[in-house]
């Protein structure tokens, strides 16, 4: 008489698991697809040292560097945003005054994490 208990408990068990699944499928299979790709992003965006500083810039640029005020900066490469960030320091520009300022209030190196942060904003998103 043991066969069938087992298999009864199996059946049981089975049927149970199958249930749980079934009940939960729905919500829990939908959140991680649609999730991953903006985590992966997220995750790697907030604990970026460029980050805070990078704050100033999203209250004309918009956050992230999408639909501010201004220009959108976000996915632009590192090297050109430097570069002109770097060049907006010294510019003559009367249109370019608010960036001059701007620009001169960092170091080289927060320059660089700044247009770094930027540059890894997936462009993807950028409107
Ligand atoms: C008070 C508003 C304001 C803030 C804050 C600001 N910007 Fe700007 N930014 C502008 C304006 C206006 C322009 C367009 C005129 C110009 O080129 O200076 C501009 C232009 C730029 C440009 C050149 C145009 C382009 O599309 O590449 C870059 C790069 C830039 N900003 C980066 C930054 C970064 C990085 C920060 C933060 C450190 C920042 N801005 C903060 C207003 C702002």
């Amino acid at each position: 008489m043991r066969t069938p208990r087992i298999l009864i408990l199996g059946v049981a068990a089975t049927a149970l698991i199958g249930a749980v699944s079934t009940g939960t499928a729905p919500s829990s299979r939908s959140a991680p697809q649609q999730i991953p790709a903006a985590t992966t992003t997220t995750t790697t965006l907030l604990t970026h040292p460029g980050k805070i500083l990078a704050g100033n810039c999203f209250q004309c640029h918009g956050t992230d560097g999408i639909n501010g005020t201004f220009e959108g900066i976000a996915g632009e490469s590192a090297t050109e945003l430097y570069n002109e960030l770097k060049e907006l320091q010294t510019t003559t520009e009367a249109d370019e005054a608010i960036m001059k300022v701007h620009a001169n209030g960092y170091t080289d190196e927060q320059l660089r994490l700044i247009a770094d942060y930027f540059s890894k904003v997936p462009t993807s998103v950028r409107k």
